[in-house]
């Protein structure tokens, strides 16, 4: 097993405020998490004003509690800078590097989405298991959609959404029937109950890629079929077996979409592991498909634990680890946080100084 930097992580790239610290091999020591939920609830969706500001008031408190209660010596600082909103991702940011200068320790920044990649690899009270050397990850969240292939190399980004992420599908279609936000979990909840064949609904299809999704279709049907139904804001206390049935429907066509590239990407890449990851990943039905799918082809399923896959800094000090043992980190005088997805292949980053620490 490869010893690594024990390390502190810090997210705020969207409505959670977390630090963790990850021992040297990978072992969680501490993952606190700070919910804005119910500051953005009111409003249907984050806000992203909001969100910054809730980030500057909790993030100091918990680094300190995270420094006092974890104790030792922290000898890495990972930070997610990118993707995100801008100005919560810069909290962060700022803070993380701060910190860094304040007390000379090297600092990675985290890419959130190898953050999600990483987090079926941990196991909670024990090491990390070691990277494969070939994976196959879906990460299904609010912001993304997309299937990759991690090999020791890096992660190549193999096919994406071209239009809403399937969370937001989610969050939309719980919005229009008034089950609030974020609607994942509900949907997930009632759908239990449904029966899926009684709405029919359509199956996106496009026409130039088998890898790639579309999920602004699927939703959109969902609603109309919502509305045709008379169910538009009957909220749950309300829903009865008709919005129990749309929603399995709904719920239903959205796996079998994220769900569809695997049998071909299985047999075109080989993977020893197939990974799902992101707040979607915490889904039922998901989870079992995909063991269904992989198990046809004997190809071992990792998930991460239902409170790993949404987002948290014990990921992001995971992936964090494994960047600076491969040579690399970032220089806290100068790093930036960046709104928008990219995802760089390897060998782009700047490369360590020899002698890890203060930039000078
Ligand atoms: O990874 P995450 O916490 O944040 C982003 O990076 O976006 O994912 C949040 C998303 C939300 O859209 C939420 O509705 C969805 O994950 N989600 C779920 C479930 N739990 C959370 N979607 C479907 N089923 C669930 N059980
Ligand atoms: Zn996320």
């Amino acid at each position: 097993m490869v010893s690594l930097a024990r390390t502190l992580g810090i997210e705020t790239s969207c409505d959670e405020t977390s630090v963790a610290v990850l021992g040297r091999a990978g072992e969680i020591e501490l993952n606190l998490l700070s919910s804005q939920i119910e500051r953005h609830a009111p409003h249907g969706g984050v806000v992203p004003e909001i969100a910054s500001r809730e980030h500057l008031r909790v993030l100091p408190g918990m680094v300190r509690e995270a420094l006092t209660e974890a104790g030792g010596e922290i000898e890495l600082l990972a930070v997610t800078n990118r993707p995100g909103l801008i100005g919560a991702l810069l909290v962060g940011v700022r803070f993380a590097a701060a910190l860094a200068w304040a007390r000379s320790i090297p600092l990675v920044a985290v890419d959130h989405l190898a953050g999600h990649q990483a987090s079926p690899f941990l196991r909670p009270g024990k090491a990390a298991r070691e990277s494969p050397s070939r994976t196959l990850a879906l990460v299904a969240s609010g912001g993304h959609s997309s299937w990759y292939l991690m090999t020791p190399d890096g992660s190549q980004q193999l096919g994406r959404t071209r239009d809403d992420a399937a969370g937001e599908a989610f969050d939309k279609v719980a919005k229009v029937l008034g089950l609030g936000y974020p609607g994942g979990p509900v949907v997930d909840r009632l759908a239990r109950r449904g029966d899926a064949s009684r709405v029919p609904l359509p199956r996106p299809r496009l026409k130039d890629s088998a890898v790639d999704f579309s999920f602004s279709g699927l939703k959109s049907a969902a609603i109309r079929s919502i509305r045709e139904r008379g169910l538009e804001g009957r909220g749950e206390a309300k829903a009865d077996q008709s919005v129990y049935d749309v929603l399995a429907s709904f719920e239903s066509a959205v796996v079998e979409h994220l769900l569809a590239p695997l049998p071909n990407l299985i047999e075109e890449h080989s993977p020893e592991v197939v990974t799902a990851s992101g707040g979607v990943a915490s889904n039922t039905l998901l989870r079992g498909r995909l063991r269904e799918v992989a198990g046809l082809f004997s190809v071992e399923v990792l998930l991460p634990n239902k409170e790993l896959t949404t987002d948290n800094a014990a990921m992001v000090a995971r992936a964090g680890q494994l960047t600076f043992a491969h040579g690399y980190q970032d220089d806290p005088r100068c790093l930036d946080a960046v709104g928008r997805a990219a995802w760089q292949p390897p060998g782009m980053r700047r490369k360590a100084q020899a002698s890890a620490g203060r930039a000078t």
